[in-house]
Parts: structure tokens; C-alpha cells; sequence
């Protein structure tokens, strides 16, 4: 395993299966040399990164690893499902999934400062995986998704799914196994892997997950009526085409509301936002083209099937003058 937070010039960037298969082996033996018979953690978001270095040690050493899937309540609809099934179900990892669900959305309740509720995400994150960690045994090595734009950003910690806040006792040595790997080497990896194309392929997906996307303070209604029309919106870009071509698509619902009427009756009810956007590094970002058709039927499936909702808006502004969250 390489020690080093370099990549050489030497690499090759690994754009074929073959060349996937080559970096699996190699990173299996020396996972393997590594690890040895002792017990390696990991926190599996379900994201490429988490997800890819997961299927890796599983190749190489099994259920020696414990990878730990917490749920904060704020993940897109099927995502905690999708873990359980392809690393439970699947690959027969040792995997502990803790829906935490009501402590986060407890902690946030009536919290409406965006940076407020990003630091009771992470920090709630750090709590319980430090509790999952402590009542396990054992454990040597702490396994992360680290990639290589991580370490030419912001050092060699992943500030987002970050465990790194972990106390004294719970300092274990790190195994970064994709820590020379661009993205999409990692992607070229994790399918030659075997993982679903839909985990492989996600959309970037921000740490405080859905928490960002209903503003202000979080309710359960409003949060339910987000994953519901975001559920939509992926539904009907992956059927329409859209989802390759668009980098980062969800929805927004924000914290008030607005007349509408429905059945003869007048209704006050939330609007949902869409976003769609374009960008090369998320510094800046564009505005995808959707075809009217598509905008008008995902108006209307939106506005018949999720509660609480009387209006869709599409939000038009590039990045800048428009962060690409909303908060
Ligand atoms: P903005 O909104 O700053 O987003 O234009 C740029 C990219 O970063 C993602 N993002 C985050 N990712 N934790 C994350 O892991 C965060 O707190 C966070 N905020 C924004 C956003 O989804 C976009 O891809």
C-alpha cells in the first residue's frame, strides 16, 4: 500500500477495465499485507468513494471489516435500502446499519442557520460512529474513501463524511486504498468491482444530505415532501435521458408557502425548487437545457403525488450569482 500522498508521474490513469482489474489485485495483496487478521472500520455513506474502498477490503480481507452505515435521516429515497442490499445481501460484508434518524432530526429541529445545521450533522456523524466504534472489538485500522482531489484540496483528511474528529481512543491507523485515484478512476474501479451502475455513477450528494436542501429548520413533512419530489425528479431524468448529461440534479423545498387551488378548494401549500446544473469543479456552474415537455410532466407528477406541495419552480440562476445548494 502506498504511504505516499503523491501520485506519481508515473501512473497510468486507469481508464479500462483491464487496467481496473490490475489496480484491484494489486491494492488486494497489499490490503491483505496491511491488514493482516486484524479488524479494519469504516464509515460506508453509500457514496462512490465509501462504497468503492468497502468492496475493496471486502475482496481482501472479508468480514474482518465492519463497515458502519449510519443513517441521518437526511439520505435520498432507497439509499439506505441500496446499502443493506448490495454490501449486506450481496457481498456479505459485516455491516451495521444504525438509523439515527429521529436523533438527528431531534437535535435539528427548530434550527434554521445553514452553517448551524451543517456542524450538528457532522458533529451528531462523529458522535454516533464513535459509539458504534466503541462497542466493537478489536479494531485495528480505520478505513476512508480519501481521493486524490481530497489531498490536493484540503489535506490528506475528507472534510465532509469526516471521521477524522474521532477522540484519542478511537485513533486507528488509516487505510486509504483510492487515495491516488481521481474520480473517475474510482468509477472505473467500482464497476469493475461488480457495484451497481447506480451507486457507481451517483451524482455528487452533499454530507448533510437532504439538510440542505429544506431550508431553514428541517420539519418531517417538508423533509418527506423533498425526498419524494427529488425521488421524481431522478426518476425522470434517468428515463428521459438526462441523467448523464446533467451533473448535479435535485430538488429544493423551502421553508414557506404560497396559495394554490386543487379539487375546487384553495390550498397553502410548499413550492418545489428544481435544480439542474452543469460544472467541470463546482466553482462555477451552468444551466442545463431541459426540454419543456420534461418540466411539464415532472410539474405534474410533483404537484399530484407529493403531499403538501402546489407549485414547482425551476431555478434558472448559474453559479455565480447562485451557490448550486441552496444553503
Ligand atoms: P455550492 O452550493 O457551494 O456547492 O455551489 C458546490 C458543491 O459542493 C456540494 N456541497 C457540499 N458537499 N458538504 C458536502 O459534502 C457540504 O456541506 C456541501 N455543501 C455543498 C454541492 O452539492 C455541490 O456539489
Amino acid at each position: 500500500m502506498s504511504t505516499s500522498n503523491v501520485r506519481p508521474a508515473s501512473m497510468e490513469r486507469i481508464t479500462t477495465p483491464a487496467l481496473a482489474q490490475q489496480f484491484i489485485d494489486e491494492q488486494v495483496k497489499a490490503l491483505k499485507a496491511q491488514i493482516g487478521d486484524k479488524k479494519v472500520l469504516l464509515a460506508l455513506s453509500g457514496g462512490v468513494d465509501s462504497s468503492v474502498v468497502a468492496a475493496l477490503l471486502i475482496k481482501a480481507v472479508g468480514r474482518q471489516l465492519v463497515a458502519v452505515h449510519v443513517n441521518h435521516g437526511l439520505l435520498r429515497k432507497g439509499e439506505p435500502e441500496q446499502v443493506i442490499r448490495v454490501f449486506r445481501d450481496q457481498l456479505n460484508a459485516n455491516l451495521v446499519y444504525v438509523d439515527a434518524t429521529d436523533r438527528f432530526l431531534d437535535k435539528l429541529a427548530g434550527v434554521a442557520d445553514p452553517e448551524q445545521k451543517r456542524k450538528i450533522i457532522g458533529a451528531e456523524f462523529i458522535r454516533v460512529f464513535e459509539e458504534e466504534a466503541r462497542k466493537l472489538e478489536g479494531i485495528r485500522f480505520l478505513a476512508q474513501g480519501t481521493i486524490y482531489p481530497d489531498i490536493l484540496e484540503s489535506g490528506p483528511v475528507k472534510s465532509h463524511h469526516n471521521v477524522g474528529g474521532l477522540p484519542e481512543d478511537l485513533q486507528f491507523e488509516l487505510v486509504e486504498p483510492v487515495k491516488l485515484l481521481f474520480k473517475d478512476e474510482v468509477r472505473v474501479v467500482g464497476k469493475e468491482l461488480g457495484l451497481p451502475e447506480s451507486m457507481v455513477n451517483r451524482q455528487p450528494f452533499p454530507g448533510p444530505g437532504l439538510g440542505v436542501r429544506c431550508t431553514g429548520a428541517i420539519t418531517r413533512d417538508r423533509l418527506a415532501a423533498l425526498r419524494e419530489s427529488d425521488a421524481i425528479l431522478r426518476e425522470e431524468f434517468e428515463i428521459n435521458g438526462l441523467a448523464d448529461k446533467v451533473w448535479q440534479y435535485f430538488t429544493i423545498v423551502p421553508d414557506y408557502k404560497s396559495t394554490g387551488v386543487k379539487d375546487d378548494k384553495r390550498s397553502w401549500d410548499w413550492p418545489v425548487i428544481i435544480r439542474a446544473v452543469n460544472t467541470r469543479d463546482a466553482m462555477t456552474a451552468t444551466i442545463e437545457e431541459i426540454p419543456y415537455p420534461v418540466l411539464h410532466h415532472i410539474t405534474r407528477r410533483i404537484v399530484t403525488e407529493v403531499p403538501g406541495v402546489n407549485r414547482v419552480l425551476y431555478d434558472l440562476t448559474p453559479k455565480p450569482t447562485g451557490t448550486i445548494e441552496w444553503e
